[in-house]
């Protein structure tokens, strides 16, 4: 399955703008880590831009994502794709073996947060600083569905410095910046 595939599939299944968009700012991530690490860059922005693509039509627990790790594997998505994604939300107890798995889990809050932090402010996420992104994150009323503890633990599972992740995502997410609306 080809990158094509997948992002015609993320389409056929979500029409939410927001939910889409939410989807390239993983898949920008998962294309910059896969990059840094000498990864296979397809797929892991396969991944990305998969790994909600069932929550507009079945967004409750545990369907989601359950029941779009089901569609993947009939659809001929590789084992490899299917159990990073499960492995995104932890009540499925699939472990996050893989490092695609682990950067898929850290960056997946944390695009979250960084979009929601860019776009209330006036140039966006042009000049937004990891220190912007840390006050807000200590602010427990902004974006309180963003789950601090998820991000923190994707950060420890990924071992690198908290700041440089958050570094590293939002200059991810800067390079497809008009595709964000960002
Ligand atoms: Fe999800
Ligand atoms: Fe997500």
């Amino acid at each position: 399955m080809t990158y094509t595939d997948a992002i015609n599939l993320m389409h056929e299944y979500t029409k939410s703008e927001a939910l889409r968009k939410h989807m390239y700012s993983v898949e920008a991530s998962m294309r910059a880590y896969a990059r840094k690490f000498g990864e296979d860059e397809e797929t892991w922005a396969i991944v990305g831009i998969l790994h909600d693509f069932d929550y507009e039509r079945y967004p409750t627990i545990p369907e989601h994502p359950l029941k779009g790790s089901e569609i993947l594997k009939e659809k001929g998505y590789s084992e490899d794709i299917c159990i990073a994604i499960l492995g995104h939300a932890s009540f499925t107890g699939v472990p996050r073996e893989s490092l695609m798995a682990r950067v898929l889990y850290a960056c997946d809050e944390l695009c979250g947060f960084i979009t929601a932090v860019a776009i209330i402010r006036p140039n966006k996420i042009v000049d937004l600083e990891i220190s912007s992104v840390k006050k807000k994150l200590k602010d427990k009323a902004f974006a309180k569905n963003v789950s601090r503890e998820d991000i923190a633990l994707g950060v420890k599972e990924l071992n690198v410095p908290f700041d440089e992740h958050i570094k590293f995502v939002i200059d991810a997410m800067k390079t497809d910046k008009e595709r964000l609306g960002l």
